[in-house]
């Protein structure tokens, strides 16, 4: 299977470093790619009970054996590139070789000025962002405004770009958000003093993969943020700046649609979510608090605690539809332990009809009730099963459940952080 894509299922978070460190560890995987978002993402992978959580780089930078590769629909911060991998160097990991996109477009210091200024405007309305400068970043790049990481290389070329990229910039911030002006000359500045240390790295990353793919190498697509964030198909606006669903990966590396062997959604067995938007199954109860706790859903980048809620059907429906996937790996299994009964969101109530699909629109999404269907519990600590059959029957038949109404086959299901503490469903 030459070309495997990773992707979230649901708001994020949902466990795609651990997934994406087990295939690239089980299987032999060549390259393991990132091709949308950038170090808004927070992946955690636990080895041998050791934590590691990367953000910008791929997972498979852990994987020794494996390039990562960064391609050119990431956003790139040099700055955030660079501390991540001395914060992976002074840990004493060994790392893979790492290759950049010479079109990835770059995120400068400013952009994350302007992500925050920008937040703040919006007051109420404000989307939560991570704060790290992508959705600016992802705009100078549809303006046709953006600094590619190739322009790092020729200071002239990226004086006038960085110029360019300012002007409008500058007058915004100045007479709307009443802040002071960037300064072209500290931006090129800050920018130019990465190019050595990154120009070793730099390719073209859709040749390099395109060629990967024609030997036969394994190419392991990670996705970042999720099928819930993406921009045209999660909750608009709240959402991140890129296309995180399965299509993105085609845009984001250069790599046809046909090269594409599985697309694996990776979904918790309930769900969270972190800043604002609409979130049909969210908790305000006890339950909340519990699955906020036992599952420890604190975000890796920020910080900030994730709003939890029950599995949600029609959400996994929909992540199956609009990225065709061939399977699921369902992720936190283990935490469900401490529950009598287990509801799931099989369909919604919306303005007293119920509905099986994902609304058309947003509105009629804000208004989504949730209709539960209730589970057994198994009352018990599954994190030290290693086979489906060694699941509680109660455990077993809320897979199957969830599996029968979720629109695709649940290759592997998480029972713990740990590598090892994985199962497969079907041999
Ligand atoms: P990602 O952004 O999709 O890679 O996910 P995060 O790393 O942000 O959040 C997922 C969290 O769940 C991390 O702390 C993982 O270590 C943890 N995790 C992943 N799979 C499992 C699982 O099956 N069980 C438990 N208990 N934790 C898991
Ligand atoms: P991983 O890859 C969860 C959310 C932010 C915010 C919205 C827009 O770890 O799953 P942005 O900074 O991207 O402009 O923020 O998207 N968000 C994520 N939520 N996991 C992520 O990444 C996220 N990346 C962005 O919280 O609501
Ligand atoms: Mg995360």
């Amino acid at each position: 299977m030459p070309a495997i894509v990773v992707l979230g299922a649901q708001w994020g978070d949902e466990g795609k470093g651990k997934a994406t460190d087990l295939l690239a560890t089980s299987e032999t995987i060549h390259y393991v790619v990132r091709t949308s978002g950038g170090h808004n993402a927070g992946h955690t992978i636990v080895v041998n009970g050791e934590k590691y959580a990367t953000h910008l780089l791929p997972s498979g930078i852990l994987t020794p054996g494996a390039t990562s590769v960064i391609a050119n629909g990431v956003v790139v911060s040099p700055e955030a590139l660079f501390r991540e991998l001395d914060g992976l160097l002074e840990r004493g990991v060994e790392l893979g070789g790492l290759v950049v996109s010479a079109n990835a477009h770059v995120i400068a210091s400013y952009h994350s000025t302007i992500d925050k200024v920008t937040e703040r405007f919006l007051g109420k309305n404000q989307i939560g962002t991570t704060g790290r400068g992508i959705g600016p970043a992802y705009a100078d790049k549809i303006n046709r405004v953006g600094i590619r990481v190739a322009d790092l290389f020729d200071e002239g070329i990226l004086r006038q770009k960085v110029d360019a990229a300012l002007d409008v910039r500058n007058h915004l911030l100045t007479k709307v958000y009443n802040r002071r002006a960037v300064d072209v000359d500290a931006v090129v500045e800050e920018l130019v003093s990465y190019a050595d240390r990154l120009r070793p790295m730099v390719a073209d990353t859709s040749l390099l993969l395109n060629e990967a793919l024609d030997e036969g190498r394994t190419v392991l697509f990670e996705g970042a943020q999720a099928t819930m964030l993406d921009v045209d198909h999660g909750t608009y606006p709240f959402v991140t700046s890129s296309n995180a669903i399965a299509g993105g990966v085609c845009t984001g590396a250069g790599v046809g649609p046909t090269r594409i062997d599985r697309v694996i959604g990776v979904i918790k067995a309930y769900s969270t979510r972190v800043g604002s938007g609409p979130f049909p199954t969210e908790l305000f109860d006890q339950d909340g608090i519990d699955l906020q706790t036992l599952g420890g859903e604190i975000g890796v980048s920020t910080g900030r605690t994730r709003r939890c809620g029950w599995y949600d059907a029609v959400v996994a429906r929909y992540a199956a539809r609009v990225n065709g996937l061939t399977e699921f790996f369902l992720t936190k299994l283990d935490i469900l332990g401490a529950w009598d009964e287990i509801p799931v969101c099989v369909a919604y109530e919306i303005d007293g009809k119920r509905v099986d699909e994902m609304p058309m629109t947003q509105t009629e999404f804000h208004h989504a009730k949730p209709v539960y269907e209730m589970f057994e519990g198994w009352k018990s600590d599954i994190s030290g099963c290693r086979s489906f059959a060694d699941l509680p029957t109660q455990a077993q038949a809320y897979v199957t459940a969830l599996e029968g109404m979720s629109g695709a086959r649940i290759w592997g299901v998480g029972v713990g952080p740990g590598r090892e503490q994985t199962l497969t469903v079907h041999d």
